[in-house]
């Protein structure tokens, strides 16, 4: 890198603004599963949209690509550099300002580098509720959040992040910024610029702002821990408690017995709340700003269930520690699939009514096609939204880790596009899931993307190597 652009930057950032050292950018060029590990000239760390903008006129001139980052949790090795060298990593870590709450428009604007636990707690201490919620709230970012278009375990009553988004601010590959921080639930004037920065991975300009709903906050919650016979019966399950609890139904995630055992093997403290042997395992919570009568509601509901056969067994919470428990157990697989071994990782969507069908279709082929391997098998599937993974052992070569992984994926994903479903609901494309893309969008959606990307980045400095 010219030592001139470096000084440059620091004129812009200062030097307490750079991350020269590469000790010191260890954490910066290396994503949290340990998948990828790339190299940068330099983190450019930012304290305002004034100094993202002049960060971006100065790589634009010297034809220098930028790779955003948040808190570097993503799951697709979107926010990794490559290891070219030539990539900057532009860090949003020191924009953490709150810098509005509206509790009567029932907004709250801030920076792109706010943690999520951060939005939460502004959130809460303005009387009010952001709903987001996934296991790395405490390190990711709501940039990152939006960049990606995260999911987590309250889109069944809320969304995901792109509904929770009313406004953002965008600085663009050329250094202009675009604001559009408004705080309107109607806007109808013109194209959806909002929703396409939303997801956009890094790839189309830097999220510096963004005004967030906010929502009435709930009162009380009842949580259960529920072991079945099937995927099929779980998903029966999830229709019966909507039709008995109605939008209280905040969340619903599934996991099969395998991911049970691996997080009580590899997390300290797991505990599961059932006895006994269950194929598989759903976690349940209701929750309401007018909570009354919440738990007796889950325990009549769960009481029918059972009654009918359809879940085996069922554990409520009696106290917030045993719901932080159970959460826990839920919140652990990522970690516990991390120490356990190499994971092969998919994040697919189909629609509720086929997930069953699915899961079944998917241990046959790969019970006969790739013996032995175990399915680390769970997911929201409230949202339809499986992570449908596969172990591989911690000394699996490298050479068998990507052959493998492209034959599971080509196998996994096939399916997948059979039943009409898609190949990322919430993390995203990123590196992870780049080739995968173009086997399955239409050359039309293609180049509809191609032209987006185009126009607003002619010099595809953003994030290259990313999603397209
Ligand atoms: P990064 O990892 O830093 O970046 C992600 C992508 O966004 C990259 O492409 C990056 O270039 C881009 N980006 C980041 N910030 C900006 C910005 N300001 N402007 C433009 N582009 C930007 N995800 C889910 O959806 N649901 C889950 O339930 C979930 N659970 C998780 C649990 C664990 C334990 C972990 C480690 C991750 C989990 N994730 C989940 C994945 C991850 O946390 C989310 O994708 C999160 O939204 C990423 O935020 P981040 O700030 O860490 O982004
Ligand atoms: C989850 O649902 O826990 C996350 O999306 C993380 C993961 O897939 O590991
Ligand atoms: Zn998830």
């Amino acid at each position: 890198m010219e030592t001139e652009l470096i000084r440059r930057l620091a004129h812009v950032v200062g030097d307490e603004g750079l991350v020269l050292d590469e000790a010191a950018q260890a954490p910066y060029v290396e994503d949290w599963l340990g998948k990828w590990r790339g190299r940068t000239p330099v983190v450019v760390r930012p304290r305002n949209t004034t100094e993202v903008a002049a960060v971006m006129r100065l790589c634009r001139q010297s034809g220098t690509p930028v790779v955003p980052q948040g808190g570097n949790t993503g799951m697709s090795g979107g926010a990794a550099p490559d290891d070219s060298g030539a990539q900057v990593i532009l860090s949003l870590n020191r924009m953490t300002r709150i810098r509005e709450v509206d509790p009567v428009n029932n907004t709250m604007t801030v920076d792109a580098g706010v943690l999520l636990a951060d939005v939460q707690r502004a959130a809460r201490d303005a009387g009010r509720y952001f709903p987001l919620s996934l296991g790395a709230e405490g390190s990711c970012t709501i940039g990152g959040n939006l960049a990606t278009n995260a999911g987590g375990t309250a889109v069944l009553r809320y969304g995901n992040t792109r509904d929770l988004a009313l406004g953002l601010e965008v600085v663009l590959p050329d250094g202009r910024v675009w604001s559009g921080l408004r705080g309107l639930r109607k806007d109808n004037t013109g194209y959806d610029l909002r929703g396409l920065f939303i997801g956009s991975e890094g790839t189309l300009g830097i999220i510096t702002g963004a005004v967030l709903k906010l929502y009435p906050a709930p009162l009380g919650h009842a949580t259960a821990w529920v072991g079945a016979a099937s995927p099929a019966c779980i998903v029966s399950l999830l229709s019966r408690l909507q039709a008995q609890c109605g939008e209280r139904l905040t969340a619903f995630e599934m996991m099969s017995a395998r991911c049970v055992d691996l997080v009580r093997a590899h997390v300290s403290g797991a505990v599961c709340p059932l006895e006994g042997d269950h194929p598989y395992h759903a976690l349940v919570q209701l929750s309401d700003v007018a909570p009354e009568g919440l738990p007796e509601l889950l325990e009549r509901s769960l009481a029918h269930v059972l009654e009918d056969g359809l879940i085996a067994d069922a554990a409520i919470a009696a106290s917030e520690t045993q719901a932080r428990s159970m959460w826990r157990l839920r919140e652990g697989i990522s970690q516990a699939q991390v120490r356990a071994g190499k994971a092969v990782k998919h994040d697919i969507a189909l629609p509720i009514s086929r997930l069953a069908a699915f899961i079944d279709e998917a241990d046959a082929a790969l019970a006969a096609e790739f013996e032995g391997l175990p399915i680390v098998n769970f997911g929201h599937v409230g949202d339809g939204n499986l992570h449908y993974n596969v172990l591989l052992p911690p000394d699996v070569s490298q050479d068998d880790y990507a052959r493998l992984t492209a034959a599971l994926n080509r196998r996994v994903h096939d399916l997948v596009a059979q039943r009409g479903g898609s190949i990322s609901a919430e993390h995203g494309v990123g590196r992870l899931r780049r080739d995968e893309l173009r086997r399955y969008k239409s050359a039309v959606e293609m180049d509809l993307m191609l032209m987006i990307k185009r126009a607003l980045d002619p010099d595809q400095l953003m994030n290259p190597g990313k999603l397209l």
